[in-house]
């Protein structure tokens, strides 16, 4: 469909033109946010780089898809360096929308489609919001993390200036007096010199982006980040909205977000097993391990004797494509693990044969073990996991830290399964995840959604107000 085709369902209506970043773990909150913004009657456009478009059969017909032009050569794209991918991204994609947008205000001027309402770009993709603003049109940064980590990133040049980065081990348990709760050990962990500067840089060009744009909107709630989203406000000038968390936004739990093909499966295996007996386990659809870490955490769940669900996906363990567990360790498992490729995981971890989440804590499963309630085993890896794992753990005491000296050990995984699911400890964090799932229930329901504090099409069309004023 060409972009200023206007559907018959979608004549005349306000529409939002959204730009998620290319990677699950943030085309999953915009697609959320573009859901929600939809069921209350807003036409919905989805701007997205020719690299990892979504799938367009899983979405709403009436949604409209176009395609950025985005130069990126395909070895960077499939590379780890995220930072170079984010940069081209930005660079490269800044004239095409500039192209797209200024199209799509003249189809509204003559009247051939609805007028738009607002931009919302990842904070990653900043370069759209100033193009969008010099439009004249209201645009919004999308934070897919925390609060927190948006602290992270404002603080960054100072906390480079102060030597507390780039971290180096020897001071890892130094705490950030800055940015607390934080210690040395919870900030990124790039210590490469080069690596380190192309961080800082893009993490200035992210916080400057946002700065520019017409507001902020993050995928977090005042239960969990209060403080954080107040300190926010106090240190930018711009409106800034805790909107979610996005995932209990929108009635249905799959949005068609998926990049991989779910495997269903799991969830008629998890109707065969015991009510609260089953460990989830999942590492996101970003880091990867090595194969000695890959069959440790499999010993370790093994001899945990627990029924355990695991997602292994291509590319997780380094170096090699394990599809199965060894034939030693499956026969030692026997029927009680199951593993898949990828899950539909909110579903997985909202079955009641699910009892714990073993998670490296990226932002969107903190969010929804907390909104299914699962208290957490925490094995952070990189970027803002470490920080929310310290939340997880010492700030909401929902969860336990899989302790790890060096390498991780089969025993470390078992203590750590242990100190959650037996004794005194564990029963104080399995009943503090009831609390904060109710809280944070409560204060996503209907009526404090329709409140002007949380996601209202009205709260986000002001901000053309704000333009004008
Ligand atoms: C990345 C970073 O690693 C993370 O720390 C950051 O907060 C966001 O970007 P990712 O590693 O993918 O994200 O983790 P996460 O934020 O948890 O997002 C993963 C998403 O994939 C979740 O929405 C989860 O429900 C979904 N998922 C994961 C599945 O649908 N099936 C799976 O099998 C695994």
């Amino acid at each position: 469909q060409s972009p200023m085709a206007p559907s018959s369902t979608n004549r005349g209506r306000r529409r939002v033109v959204l730009l998620p970043l290319p990677y699950q773990g943030h085309i999953n909150p915009m697609l959320r946010l573009a859901a929600a913004l939809y069921s209350r009657g807003l036409a919905i456009t989805i701007l997205h780089p020719e690299t990892r478009a979504p799938d367009r059969r899983k979405l709403p017909a009436d949604y409209r898809l176009v395609t950025i032009p985005d130069n990126i050569p395909p070895e960077l794209a499939a590379s780890e360096d995220i930072a170079s991918f984010v940069f081209a991204l930005n660079k490269n994609c800044a004239a095409p929308f500039r192209d797209y947008l200024a199209g799509a205000l003249r189809a509204e001027e003559e009247g051939e489609d609805g007028r738009v309402a607002f931009v919302v770009a990842d904070v990653d993709w900043f370069a759209p919001l100033s193009v969008a603003r010099e439009l004249g049109v209201a645009a919004l940064a999308l934070m897919t993390s925390s609060a927190a980590r948006f602290l992270v990133y404002q603080a960054y040049p100072s906390l480079c200036r102060k030597g507390y980065l780039p971290v180096q081990e020897s001071n890892f348990n130094t705490a950030v007096e800055e940015l607390p709760p934080f210690l040395v050990r919870d900030l990124d962990r790039v210590m490469d010199m080069a690596q380190h500067l192309a961080y800082a840089d893009l993490l200035a060009h992210i916080v400057a982006g946002v700065r520019q744009s017409s507001g902020l909107i993050i995928n977090t709630s005042e239960d969990m980040e209060g403080r954080e989203i107040e300190r926010i406000r106090s240190e930018i000038t711009l409106p800034v909205i805790a909107v979610g968390p996005l995932h209990m936004m929108t009635a249905s739990s799959s949005v068609g977000s998926s990049l991989l093909t779910e495997d269903r499966s799991c969830l008629d295996w998890l109707d065969t097993q015991q009510p609260n007996s089953v460990i989830y386990v999942s590492f996101g659809s970003l880091v990867g391990i090595d194969t000695d870490e890959f069959l440790e955490m499999a010993w370790g769940l093994a001899d945990s004797q627990r029924p355990f669900v695991w997602v292994v996906r291509p590319g997780l363990v380094h170096g090699c494509e394990f599809s199965t567990l060894p034939e030693e360790l499956q026969k030692n498992i026997g029927s009680r693990g199951r593993v898949v490729s990828w899950a539909p995981q909110q579903e997985v971890l909202k079955h009641p044969s699910v009892v714990a989440f073993l998670t490296h804590c990226g932002w969107n499963s903190t969010t929804e073990g907390i909104s299914e309630g699962a208290p957490m085993i925490c094995r952070p890896l990189s970027s803002d996991q470490m920080g929310t794992s310290r939340y997880v753990c010492d700030v909401w005491k929902v969860g336990v830290r899989l302790e790890v000296e060096n390498q991780l050990k089969r025993g470390d995984v078992q203590a750590a399964i242990t100190r959650l699911m037996e004794g005194k400890e564990g029963e104080e964090v399995r009943e503090r995840m009831k609390d904060l799932r109710h809280a944070v229930g409560k204060c996503t329901d209907e009526a404090s959604m329709m409140s002007s504090t949380y996601l209202t099409v009205d709260s986000m069309e002001s901000f053309n107000d704000v333009e004008a004023s």
